[in-house]
């Protein structure tokens, strides 16, 4: 049996195992693989990826807090997750640990299948961790007209934009959590990459006031536990078009997915194990 893993702190309520195994039992494979959530605490993250090199693990996928932290632990990188600075993805190849980064996919296949567009137009990103680096780069690479990042702490912000700076004809600038209010007023997509909102202490809380939002703007939540985190409920409620966090789980773990185990992935079938367990 090989074994998958998905990573984080913490970790009880991730859904990845739900649409990995979905995936091996639609493709009759649930015999040869198995995907498992692991709690590792951050100063455990070396000891981790020993186990990945010694034991029958395939790999892992990565979640809060790790993404950016297990860089330097890791053998090689992928061009993607090279030039996004952030890992969600790794996989044992020939005694090698490999880091890759599918959240970039899983952000453009959410806008898309939501007739979403981004180029020429401004975004607006709260937080600046690992997930807000791959976001950052999918829509300056997809020629956004400008980027804003607020994060409670600016100069991780700040990081993201001298990461990004320069790389397309985008606009990007680090600020304040503070300044949303004035930024909203011309923004049309906002997206919340920070972890507020989320089942637990950050519950029922949103970075925005339900007033600053706007029936133009598109917003999209990274949590999907729950699904209708305030942000969204606030947006929905006056109008707004929302993209939840579930379709970007899903498009990042399909994607993550054939770069781990190499086969195409059951689309379908990951899908309604989401929505299943969702509902
Ligand atoms: P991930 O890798 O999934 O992006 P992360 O690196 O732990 O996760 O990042 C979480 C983000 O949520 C950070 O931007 C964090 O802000 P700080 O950089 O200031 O720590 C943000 N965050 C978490 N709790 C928050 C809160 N109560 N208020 C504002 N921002 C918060």
């Amino acid at each position: 049996m090989k074994q998958l893993v998905v990573i984080g702190d913490p970790i009880k309520h991730s859904l990845t195992p739900t649409i990995y195994n979905a995936a091996f039992k639609a493709l009759d494979l649930e015999n040869k693989f198995q995907c498992k959530k692991l709690r590792v605490e951050t100063n455990d993250l070396a000891n981790f990826i020993g186990k990945i090199r010694c034991e029958k693990i395939l790999g892992a996928n990565v979640t809060i807090p790790h993404k950016i932290g297990i860089m330097p632990l890791l053998d090689e990188l992928t061009v993607e997750s090279e030039s996004i600075k952030a890992v969600n993805v790794v996989h044992k190849k020939d005694r090698k640990v490999i880091g890759h980064n599918t959240d970039c996919t899983g952000l453009i296949g959410s806008l898309k299948e939501n007739n979403v567009k981004i180029k020429g137009k401004k975004i607006i990103i709260l937080g600046a961790g690992g997930a807000a680096r791959a976001i950052a780069y999918a829509l300056v690479s997809n020629d956004a007209n400008e980027l804003v990042i607020l994060n409670r702490t600016v100069s991780k912000a700040e990081e993201i934009t001298n990461l990004f700076k320069g790389k397309s004809r985008c606009r990007i600038k680090a600020d304040r959590l503070e300044d949303i209010d004035s930024e909203l007023e011309d923004a049309n997509i906002l997206v919340n990459c920070t972890s507020v909102g989320m089942k637990g202490n950050q519950e029922g809380k949103s970075l925005v006031s339900s007033d600053k939002l706007s029936p133009r703007l598109v917003v999209m939540d990274m949590v999907y536990h729950p699904l209708k985190t305030k942000l969204l409920k606030d947006a929905e409620k006056i109008g707004a078009k929302t993209i939840d966090g579930s379709r970007m789980l899903l498009h990042q773990g399909v994607a993550a997915f054939e770069f781990l185990v190499g086969i195409e992935a059951p689309v379908d079938a990951m899908e309604t194990a989401l929505s299943d367990v969702l509902k």
